[in-house]
């Protein structure tokens, strides 16, 4: 599985890359807007192109790095990744261009747009990273119309899930989608028992039967994890040639379940990657070896 990091902070992807564990980035307008933000604290107020050419070049010619759009019609996002393909990937052949699955919104009433951008720009041979996937469905399209890249936002489908529930959480919290299903499962269970062969239909039918069985899942999907799974088994069942990114990742234990579904890529912050390295026991190992070590004479040894 490779590992992109999820920021648009220079020192952050200067540093993961130092670690030999980065193999791309990806960067959204909230993400570069933070960045921007907190080098103009530092006192360098660098304009947005020439912040997105030192990502390219700080990436280099191995990682690619997604540039996403801002407008919500094909033709326009079309135009926008134009111009961002032919002003920055000449700098290290590295860029992938960002485009929304769906641009729909309460005042846009189009679906469609982002589906003619992706197609349009894979016959330029662009390629496409396509953001904002929330459901397996989305993903087929996605790559029906010639995604590179898919990226199935899975903190922010547990997101959903979790609010529906009434559930309260922070953000980097990991959410026990099995534990809601198990809650759920057994309610089911109780409210069936009486099922009966002559009260099945009607069971079937019941408000409450659909309550319990729709409960803690999203048409189907119980988890952000979940997703990428059956994103990857319909990918592999087709042989599309769309890879999939597991995005909008948490925590440390979301990467390790995202690497048992076998997604090509998980996309992290930075603070994620570095707690997939720590745990308590490593800590205080590395402490009982130091202090041993001293005792043994090793200082003398390595002087
Ligand atoms: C990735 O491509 C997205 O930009 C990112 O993962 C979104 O993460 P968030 O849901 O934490 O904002």
């Amino acid at each position: 599985m490779k590992i992109f990091v999820d920021t648009a902070k220079l020192s952050e992807i200067r540093e993961a890359i130092s670690w030999g564990i980065v193999d791309g980035i990806t960067t959204n307008p909230s993400l570069i807007r933070e960045a921007m933000e907190e080098e103009r604290k530092r006192g360098n107020n660098t304009d947005l192109s020439s912040y997105l050419s030192e990502i390219c070049r700080i990436a280099g010619r191995e990682r690619p790095v997604s540039l996403e759009v801002i407008s919500q019609d094909a033709e326009r996002m079309v135009e926008e990744a134009l111009f961002l393909y032919r002003k920055f990937n000449p700098i290290a052949n590295n860029v992938v261009i960002k485009i929304p699955i769906n641009t729909y919104t309460e005042e846009k009433k189009i679906d469609h747009e982002g589906l003619v951008a992706i197609n349009q720009l894979e016959k330029r041979g662009i390629p496409t990273n396509v953001t904002l996937i929330m459901k397996p469905e989305q993903a087929l399209l996605a790559a029906k119309a010639g995604a590179t890249y898919v990226s199935p936002f899975v903190g922010r489908i547990d997101d959903h899930i979790r609010k529906k529930l009434g559930i309260k959480f922070n953000k980097g919290d990991y959410f026990d989608f099995e534990l809601i299903q198990e809650i759920f499962k057994l309610r089911l269970e109780k409210h069936l028992e009486m099922a009966t062969e002559e009260r099945i239909s009607d069971l079937y039918d019941e408000e409450r039967t659909k309550e319990l069985r729709c409960a803690g899942n999203d048409d189907g999907i119980v988890s952000g994890v979940e997703c990428v799974k059956k994103i990857v088994n319909i990918f592999k069942k087709y042989n599309l040639r769309t890879k999939v990114i597991a995005a909008s990742i948490r925590n440390s234990r979301q990467m390790r379940e995202l690497a048992e579904t076998g997604c090509d890529i998980c996309t992290a912050p930075f603070s994620v990657i570095r707690e997939m390295l720590r745990h308590p026991k490593t800590e205080e190992g590395v402490k009982k070896f130091h202090l041993d070590a001293i005792q043994a004479g090793y200082d003398a040894l390595f002087k």
